[in-house]
């Protein structure tokens, strides 16, 4: 692989240990994918934040990166495992805590903004068509590609990370035109909520594994159901980038494209993806909304169902600390704290030491989170549009 004299001083050790090892993971990487060079790059996004998934050894190779290494790029992290501010409020343990304050200034130190959402793009870190990056939340990734059009492998929190400290990642994958078009059409029926959206995208990542599906019939997406219908994608398959006609970025490149194969998702097929991957349940631990973590709208839209009504059980909404700050601005959030809803930041109940809070048992309406609270956390999950997970709340 070619290399510039910078990055052979990288590799050598002239720059440090982080950027030594950073290289190191880079060029490895690129062998096993037979990129022929590095590229540099606008931002990064890192996942792997929560001790829960990092643990010991995790934390200790962070801290001997820290000792002498600095991201070179904008760089934002994924959530960890509880709200920086409101941990003892949400029943984080204490000892949890400690380890988790350790991991994120390890991050801090190594000069990397303490964002801690998976919607990068709700926070500031928003990359152009075109622009190369390297994130590594799946939800995100697929969310840069195909709604912002920029271009990102699936990056693992290691990689994503030392391509934040070496500024680079290595030129392959959908960083190249030639992965980019459509591999299959999908027939898709008109969908009306963010639930119907996730469900979707479940199924198709179910069917396809991996690829670029190309999707016809949606009718008027929002920002938030393309934002749903991403992350279910990217969860039960490998999936980092879709096109939707008329819709996304590039999707006027392959308007005229006859895909070899194509799939009917018919509106049954929705009801029967959600019935899969949800169970009855009366008296839920917790209801939750913001799975990819909520947009302002979201909280709009909630606020405007509960109609000023109090919630009668436990309500959170996960969304980043940029979006809680807007919902403060304009009043949004005292009036939802006035009714219950508690509004948590840089956390979500999957990466979170779900079973050491007590719960058992959640409402929400992300086939994502369903998916895996059910295989993390082994949580028993009904699935619900925010209108009837609302009537539970008020219930
Ligand atoms: Fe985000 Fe957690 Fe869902 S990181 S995409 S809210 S599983």
């Amino acid at each position: 692989m070619y290399l510039t004299r910078l990055e052979e001083e990288m590799l050598a050790g002239e720059h440090g240990y982080a950027a030594q090892k950073a290289m190191e993971i880079l060029v490895a990487l690129g062998k096993i994918y037979g990129a022929e060079r590095l590229i540099e790059i606008r931002s990064a996004q890192i996942s792997g934040v929560s001790y829960a998934n990092l643990g010991e050894e995790g934390l200790e190779f962070l801290l001997k990166l820290a000792e002498d290494g600095k991201v070179r790029v904008p760089t934002t992290l994924n959530p960890c495992g509880m709200d920086l501010e409101e941990w003892a409020e949400m029943g984080v343990p204490e000892d949890f805590a400690d380890k988790q304050l350790k991991v994120i200034e390890a991050y801090l130190k190594l000069g990397i903004e303490p964002t801690l959402t998976c919607t990068p793009y709700l926070a500031g870190n928003i990359p152009g068509l075109g622009d190369h990056v390297a994130w590594s939340e799946s939800s995100a990734v697929i969310y840069a590609n195909s709604v912002l059009g920029a271009r990102t492998n699936r990056e693992g929190g290691p990689s994503a990370l030392a391509a934040a400290i070496a500024g680079r990642t290595p030129l392959y994958g959908l960083h190249l035109d030639e992965n980019r078009a459509p591999t299959m059409l999908i027939r898709a029926p008109r969908i009306s909520s963010e639930l119907e959206a996730s469900a979707l995208g479940y199924r198709v990542g179910r069917m396809l594994g991996s690829g670029v599906p190309f999707f016809k019939g949606l009718g008027a997406v929002s920002r938030d159901q393309l934002k749903a219908l991403g992350a279910g994608l990217a969860s039960s398959g490998g999936i980092a980038l879709f096109h939707v006609e008329g819709i996304t970025p590039e999707a006027h490149r392959y308007s005229g494209m006859h895909a070899e194969e194509e799939i009917e998702v018919t509106e049954k097929d929705l009801r029967e993806e959600i019935e899969l991957l949800s169970e009855s349940l009366e008296d839920p631990d917790l209801i939750f909304i913001g799975c990819p973590h909520a947009s302002i709208e979201e909280l709009t839209e909630l606020y405007l169902l509960l109609g000023g009504r109090r919630i009668g059980r436990r309500l959170w909404v996960f969304a980043s600390r940029a979006v809680k700050a807007q919902a403060e601005k304009i009043g949004l959030l005292e009036k939802l704290e006035e009714i219950g809803v508690k509004v948590y930041c840089d956390t979500c109940p999957v990466v979170a030491p779900l079973r050491r809070l007590g719960v058992k048992t959640i409402i929400t309406n992300s086939s994502k989170a369903a998916y895996y609270l059910r295989n993390i956390h082994g949580v028993r999950v009904q699935l619900k549009p925010l209108q009837e997970l609302v009537e539970d709340a008020v219930r």
